[in-house]
Formats: structure tokens, C-alpha cells, sequence
């Protein structure tokens, strides 16, 4: 039976760290240079936590922008997902860190571990609980502090990634609205699952003396396969999200993607035959936030005025898993 209730978007907020590590800081750390970064992945800055700055607080504080703009208070919420790879610790949740800080009510709240995909994981969950009736308010976030699992000695990740948090509010409306969550498509491919890891820190490998020496508490990264499979899964997805339902390309005012590389937008641009000028990129000035990079290029294109209500928008994602998704909604 067809819901009577849809999700709309209500608020959105995201918040970047002040410290900035620009690609010349880079060039004193390993062997590389500012060309090749910007030639190679568009990339100029990162933002770096403050080391008293944990993803819960870069979470709070865009939370806190997001339920201002849907004017809501925290003791409105009646579930918190956050999406991350870089929680504040392995027990408890980030999500639970976040919902004492806001002072919600005792709400269901998890984190979600899709690494780049996750925020498009996370929106997808929360749309199915608002759609069945279960839930009014749900907060999603996407949040990281990345550069504490990066190896500031490997040059080809140490260049891409950067911390940064973004929030939604998702609220019920009725099925009439227009301004909805349409449909998620969302997948996973763990045969791919090598090609991004952090193999520390788990029962597999718990922390030890070996582990520091092998460096295991880094990502470790195979590039160019990366590369070949985000350009393929994430041209794959926008035309699902559009097939599901019967839009045009050329309906589609802005493709909102997962900020990795701007070879990768470009390269998914051209194949999905979408003019590039519509695709948001944020990531010259964040580098690669994983599951924030979505909200955080959202919420600073609607902020320089490009992204406005009632725009038909198409989310994608992919990222480690390997996972990947797409949601198409009108803002
Ligand atoms: N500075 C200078 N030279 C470098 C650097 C660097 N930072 N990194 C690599 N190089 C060198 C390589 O050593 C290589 O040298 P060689 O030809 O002498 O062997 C040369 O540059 C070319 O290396 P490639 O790996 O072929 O470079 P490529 O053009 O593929 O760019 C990059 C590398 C930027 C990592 C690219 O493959 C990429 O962006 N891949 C996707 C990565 C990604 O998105 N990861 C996260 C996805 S999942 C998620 O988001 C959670």
C-alpha cells in the first residue's frame, strides 16, 4: 500500500574546521607539489580538527545550524543516524556522543558505516522510517575527522582528505508535497572491498606494537582502481535514480556528488551527459570528507546561493565497501 507520508528536507547546516592545511603546507611533508595535486584532483585545502575537536563536535555544531533552519529544537528529533568512518571511539556511538550534547530525548540513535557513501546510506534509512509513519524529525549527519587515520608520510592519501561535518533534518510531509525525497538506489560490492581499508583497530587486527610499526592504523588506498570504479558506479547510479523515476538528465538542476576528485566529476559528467557547470564541487576547498563531503557541498552551494528551494536535485555517492547510491529529491 502506497504511504500516505513522505520526507521532506526541513534544515541543513554543515560546519568546517578554521585550521587549513593548503597543498604548499603538503609540499613540506612528502614529496609533492601544489601543481600536481591541483592538476590530478582539483584539491587546493583540506580543513584540519583542532586536536581538542572530535567528529561529535564537528556533528553538534552543524546540527545545531540545521535545526535552526527547519526551526526546530533538539528535544524535536526522534532519531539520529550519523554517518562516519572516523567516530569519536568504537563504543559508544557517535551518534549517542551527539544526542547527550544536543540534550535530546532518550531517541534511537546509531552510526552508519558506508565510508564515502554513507550519508546517502544514512538519508535513505531515515526516509524509510518517516515514510512508514514511525518517525516526524530525523537528523542525519555526515561527519569526519579523517586526518587523524591518514599518513602524513603517504603522499598519495595524505593529499585528499580532509575533516568537515554536514547536517539534515529530514521531516514528515504528506505524499502531496512536491518538495520530497523521490527514491534511493543504494549498492555494495565488498569482492571490491581491498581497494580502500583501515586495517587497524578492529578484532581483526586489534592495536599493537606491530601495528604502529606496520603503520596499520592508516588508510591504505589502490588510486587507480578507485578511480576506474567511482567513474563507472557513480555514472551507473544517476542513471538509475533518474530510470526510477522518469526524469531527464536535463530536468535534473544540480547533481550534488561525493566530492573524491574533480578527474572523477568530470569524468562522470561526460558519461552521464550532464553539463559539468551543474555538477556542485566543493572539494578544492575540502578535499575528501567521505561521508561529510555530500552535506557539506549541499550546504555550501545553497549558501553561495546556487542550490535554492525547490530544485530538482540528484545525489551520488561511492566509496569504500566498496558502496555506492544515489537519491534523487526536490529541495
Ligand atoms: N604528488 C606527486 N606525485 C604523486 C603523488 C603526489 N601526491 N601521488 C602519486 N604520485 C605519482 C605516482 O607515484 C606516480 O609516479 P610514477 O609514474 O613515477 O609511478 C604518478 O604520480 C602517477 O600516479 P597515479 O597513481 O597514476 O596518479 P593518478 O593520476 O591515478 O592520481 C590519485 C592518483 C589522485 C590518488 C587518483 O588515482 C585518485 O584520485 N583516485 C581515487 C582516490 C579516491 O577517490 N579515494 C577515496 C575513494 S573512497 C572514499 O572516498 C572513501
Amino acid at each position: 500500500m502506497a504511504s500516505e507520508f513522505r520526507s521532506k528536507v526541513s534544515g541543513i547546516g554543515s560546519y568546517l574546521p578554521e585550521k587549513v592545511l593548503t597543498n604548499f603546507d603538503l609540499e613540506k611533508l612528502v614529496e609533492t607539489n601544489n601543481q600536481w595535486i591541483v592538476e590530478r584532483t582539483g584539491i587546493e585545502r583540506r580543513h584540519m580538527a583542532s586536536p581538542e575537536e572530535a567528529t561529535s563536535d564537528l556533528a553538534y555544531k552543524a546540527t545545531l545550524k540545521a535545526l535552526d533552519m527547519a526551526n526546530l529544537k533538539a528535544e524535536d528529533l526522534d532519531m539520529i543516524i550519523v554517518a562516519t568512518v572516523s567516530p569519536d571511539q568504537i563504543m559508544p556511538s557517535t551518534a549517542c556522543v551527539l544526542q547527550s550534547k544536543l540534550g535530546c530525548r532518550n531517541i534511537f540513535s546509531f552510526d552508519l558505516s558506508a565510508a564515502c557513501s554513507g550519508f546517502v546510506y544514512a538519508l535513505s534509512v531515515a526516509d524509510q522510517f518517516i515514510r512508514t509513519g514511525v518517525y516526524k524529525n530525523v537528523l542525519v549527519v555526515g561527519a569526519e575527522v579523517l586526518h587523524r587515520f591518514v599518513n602524513y608520510k603517504d603522499r598519495e592519501t595524505c593529499i585528499l582528505f580532509g575533516d568537515g561535518a554536514g547536517a539534515w533534518i529530514l521531516s514528515r510531509t504528506s505524499n502531496q508535497d512536491e518538495n520530497i525525497i523521490f527514491s534511493s538506489h543504494l549498492h555494495a560490492d565488498g569482492n571490491l572491498g581491498d581497494l580502500f581499508v583501515l586495517p587497524a583497530g578492529g578484532s581483526k587486527i586489534p592495536f599493537s606494537e606491530a601495528v604502529l610499526k606496520a603503520e596499520s592504523q592508516y588508510v591504505k588506498m589502490k588510486g587507480r582502481e578507485i578511480f576506474k570504479n567511482a567513474v563507472r558506479t557513480l555514472t551507473d547510479c544517476c542513471h538509475e535514480a533518474l530510470a526510477a523515476n522518469n526524469v531527464n538528465p536535463n530536468q535534473v538542476d544540480w547533481l550534488v556528488p561525493h566530492q573524491a576528485n574533480l578527474r572523477i566529476l568530470e569524468s562522470v559528467a561526460d558519461h552521464f551527459e550532464f553539463p559539468k557547470e551543474k555538477v556542485i564541487v566543493s572539494l578544492n576547498e575540502t578535499g575528501n570528507t567521505s561521508a561529510a563531503s555530500i552535506p557539506l557541498a549541499f550546504d555550501l552551494a545553497y549558501q553561495e546561493g546556487k542550490i535554492k528551494r525547490g530544485q530538482l536535485i540528484l545525489l551520488a555517492a561511492f566509496g569504500a565497501g566498496l558502496t555506492s547510491g544515489s537519491i534523487l529529491l526536490r529541495f
